[in-house]
């Protein structure tokens, strides 16, 4: 029998399933059967949460909200386990869907009934339970979810965890995972400090299981203290919570970025204009990446069919000379990136009132060259970005032209793409690039293999982290040697 793995499935039907099994109080899998034989027998079954997905909840109603991420809690058999239905709340709070799995000795501490009510899924106690087996249900609870978190985690099943049992569902889950596992011990001190115990731990942490405890403190049994109580249910959320979402570096972080995109738009009279076929993405993308990576970014987009970036500056002009006005009243700036395809030139004698036609022919079209906005910039001596970085868009000889490009203008680093139309580049989604520096009084070729734009602007953005945070930029680095 074919198996569906519910997290290959898009975020909107994933979102929905788990709305609707929440709200029916079974798992995702078992409302997934109830579609399936509803559909069959020919019920409706009310599938519009596909075009509308629901709106996310406000803050103050996150519990209730569709789930994030989720979590395999395997509950062990110990007195601590009484924190476990806590921690299903927390985990909940924090937006993650929890399925439990109890073992035998957690139901002599606490029932299924209970686990189940917090969790609003059925509860999994059985590696032969015919219900879920058909399918190879175990292998789904090791699988289906992002995480597994056990506790308690007992010494017997740390023990059965270091050496491969597979002997209930619990240790055949662990067996069987490929996703990262969070323990929190909780037993006896002389259970933990037990020379077995120590040698299991460090072969687990080997394994790269995540510990989180134990603690010190008072024991269940009567007058015995010391170290082995489980972690709070607060402490183990935020645990999970680390491994789930870790926090995202930010290298550019206090960091101003000003980059240029787009074509540029040089009147020719109030109707008409010379443009080029530069679509805007590789400069959307650079000042995504950059924004992503905690830099404060602003944009000057010639005029593109693009959504502006999220929190990005985004100024949009349409000459030449309005785009160097925005990035001179940008500055001063750490990293400036010149994506734009700016025009050469523009009309001398831009016509006041749209062109006629007349009887003498084609009017003259006098035409003057623009500002050169990546020289202008890289050659100021006050306000000069620490690292300036230059485009060169050819259609032959591509890197002898961006290696004179980059001796030209005074730029610090080239980005050189060939632009031919056999290429695709303009107005496409993939580039290949080859990024051009100074090295040692030399100039360096690192070539990139193609790649979506968004990737050239997330390896950019890694360069130009990794040059910065280095202490290293192009012209810091001139000037110092
Ligand atoms: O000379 P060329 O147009 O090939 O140079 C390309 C590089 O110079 C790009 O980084 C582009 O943004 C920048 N440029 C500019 N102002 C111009 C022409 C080009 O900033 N007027």
């Amino acid at each position: 029998m074919a198996s569906l793995t519910i997290r290959k499935l898009d975020d909107a039907v994933k979102a929905y399933l788990r709305l609707r099994s929440a709200q029916n109080r079974r798992s995702v899998e078992e409302e997934v059967r109830v579609i399936l034989r509803d559909l069959i027998e020919g019920h409706e079954v009310p599938l519009t949460a596909f075009a509308a997905p629901p709106a996310p909840a406000p803050t103050s109603q996150r519990a209730s909200a569709v789930p994030e991420a989720s979590v395999t809690l395997i509950i062990g058999g110990g007195i601590a386990a009484y924190k476990s239905l806590d921690l299903i709340r927390r985990l909940k709070e924090r937006r993650v869907e929890v399925r439990c799995v109890l073992t035998k000795a957690a139901q002599q501490f606490v029932t299924p009934l209970a686990v189940s009510a917090l969790s609003h899924e059925r509860v999994y106690t059985d590696l032969f339970d015919p219900q879920s087996e058909f399918d190879a249900g175990h292998i789904r609870l090791a699988r289906d979810c992002d995480l597994i978190v056990v506790a308690p985690a007992t010494a017997d099943l740390m023990a059965k965890m270091a050496n491969g049992h597979a002997d209930d569902l619990a240790s055949a889950i662990l067996l069987a995972t490929n996703r990262k596992v969070l323990l929190a011990p909780a037993m006896n001190p002389l259970m933990w400090s037990n020379a077995a115990t120590r040698r299991n731990v460090a072969q687990l942490q080997r394994d790269g299981v995540v510990l989180i405890g134990p603690n010190s403190g008072e024991m269940a049994e009567a007058g015995e203290a010391g170290v082995g109580r489980m972690s709070e249910a607060i402490e183990i959320a935020a645990a999970a919570e680390r491994l789930l979402r870790p926090p995202v570096p930010r290298p550019l972080a206090g960091k101003r970025v000003l980059i240029t995109a787009g074509p540029t738009h040089e009147p020719i009279d109030p109707v008409r204009y010379i443009a080029n076929r530069s679509s805007g993405k590789q400069g959307f993308a650079i000042a995504a990446a950059a924004r992503a990576a905690g830099a404060e970014v602003v944009l000057v987009s010639g005029p593109v069919d693009l959504d502006d970036p999220q929190d990005v500056t985004v100024k949009h002009v349409e000459s030449a000379r309005d785009m160097l006005d925005q990035v001179q009243a940008a500055l001063p700036a750490d990293i400036a990136i010149f994506a734009a395809a700016v025009a050469d030139w523009r009309v001398a004698n831009a016509g006041e009132q749209k062109l006629k036609k007349t009887a003498a022919g084609m009017p003259p079209l006098e035409l003057v060259e623009n500002p050169d906005i990546l020289a202008t910039i890289s050659k100021l001596t006050d306000k000069r970005p620490p690292l300036v970085i230059g485009f060169a868009a050819e259609t032959e000889h591509l890197i002898d032209n961006a290696k004179s490009k980059l001796a030209r203008k005074g730029c610090d680093w080239i980005v050189a793409n060939d632009v031919s139309p056999a290429t695709g580049v303009m107005g496409g989604d993939s580039n290949t690039v080859h990024l051009i520096s100074r090295k040692d009084g030399e100039m360096a070729v690192d070539s990139w293999p193609v790649m979506t734009k968004e990737q050239v602007a997330i390896e950019l953005v890694a360069h130009i982290a990794k040059s910065v945070t280095g202490g290293v930029t192009g012209k810091s680095a001139e000037t110092a040697s």
